[in-house]
């Protein structure tokens, strides 16, 4: 098993090479493919980083709205995403036709998608977030009262971060709206000295108990930093993966067993072979969308 891995690995090395290809993953994805990716980071880092890769074919490890915000910022790259079915749940919990429908109720409000919503719902929105920003980005726009669609925690989180009334759409994410205040304070009880942090997609009440509330990009800056001896944390269980490779002298505990995200697990070391080797899984966004889309990412990327 461990020898057919390790051929896997040099293949998609060979294979890198051949396409000018860099692989790229989400913090969540499983270990074995972090360590084969060329970067790792949160939504924001990924975004950041789209456009610049000095490569032909970027291999995408995430869910489907990150290979299709890299397809947006990289129009003459081609995106590859494994497994076409790695989607986001919460994503899929708002349509564009739906998000016009909630506007015309709303008329004049300014819309912030979150970063977890598919190109068409970014091409309906104003501004765009992720979980690192978006009190930055709720707090350029001048008004009062904000749509914020469709993550409900992230928004109730961001409303009391900049104080302004934000009108949610009733989204969440399945892997954080699982975490419960028992949870945490089970955790505790479990891990009386340990610092907890949590990811701001987790209820407010969870929120209110952890010390910080970080972005998962966050989290690994904070585990480079951190001169704590443990650390629960609130968020998708493989970013403990990362967090121990960037604090090793830390250790980290899960707040509740299981927390996994199923669609960034979808991800495989040999989906990534094959999908490389026959350039298969190609995620496209039609240019009149993407042109629109783009608007409101770059709009983020320009603030923070
Ligand atoms: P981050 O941007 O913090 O990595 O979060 C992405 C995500 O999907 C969290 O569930
Ligand atoms: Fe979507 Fe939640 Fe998975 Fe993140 S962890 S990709 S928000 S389902």
């Amino acid at each position: 098993m461990i020898v057919e891995l390790r051929e896997i690995v040099r293949e998609i090395d060979r294979l890198k090479r051949e396409r000018t290809a860099v692989i790229v993953a989400h913090n969540y994805q499983r270990p074995e493919v972090q360590d084969a990716a060329d970067f790792v980071g949160d939504s924001l880092e990924l975004s950041r980083k789209a456009a610049g890769w000095d490569a032909e074919v970027i291999v995408f490890c995430g869910v489907l709205f990150m290979a299709e915000t890299a397809a947006i910022l990289a129009p003459g790259k081609t995106v590859l995403l494994p497994d076409l079915d790695a989607g986001c749940p919460m994503a899929d919990m708002i349509t564009a036709g739906e998000l016009r429908s909630w506007k015309a109720r709303y008329p004049g409000r300014k819309v912030v998608c979150y970063i977890n919503t598919s190109a068409e719902v970014k091409a309906e929105s104003d501004i765009c977030c992720t979980s690192s920003n978006a009190a930055s980005v709720v707090n350029s726009i001048p008004d009062e009262e904000i749509l914020f669609v469709p993550d409900k925690n992230l928004a109730a989180w961001t409303a009391r971060q900049t104080g302004k009334k934000i009108i949610a759409w009733d989204g969440c994410c399945y892997v954080h709206d699982r975490f419960t205040p028992a949870d945490i304070r089970a955790a505790k009880a479990l891990h009386p000295g340990a610092e907890v942090w949590a990811h701001p997609e987790c209820r407010l009440e969870v929120l209110g108990l952890a010390d910080k509330v970080l972005s998962t990009g966050k989290m690994v800056r904070e585990a480079r930093e951190t001169g704590r001896k443990e650390i629960v944390v609130a968020t998708e269980a493989s970013i403990i993966h990362r967090l121990k490779k960037e604090g090793p002298a830390t250790d980290f505990y899960p707040a509740r067993e299981m927390a996994f995200c199923f669609n960034m697990k979808k991800i495989t070391l040999d989906k990534v072979m094959r999908s490389l080797k026959e350039t298969t899984c190609v995620v496209t966004v039609p240019s009149e969308v993407a042109d629109r889309a783009r608007g409101a990412i770059e709009k983020m990327i320009e603030i923070v």
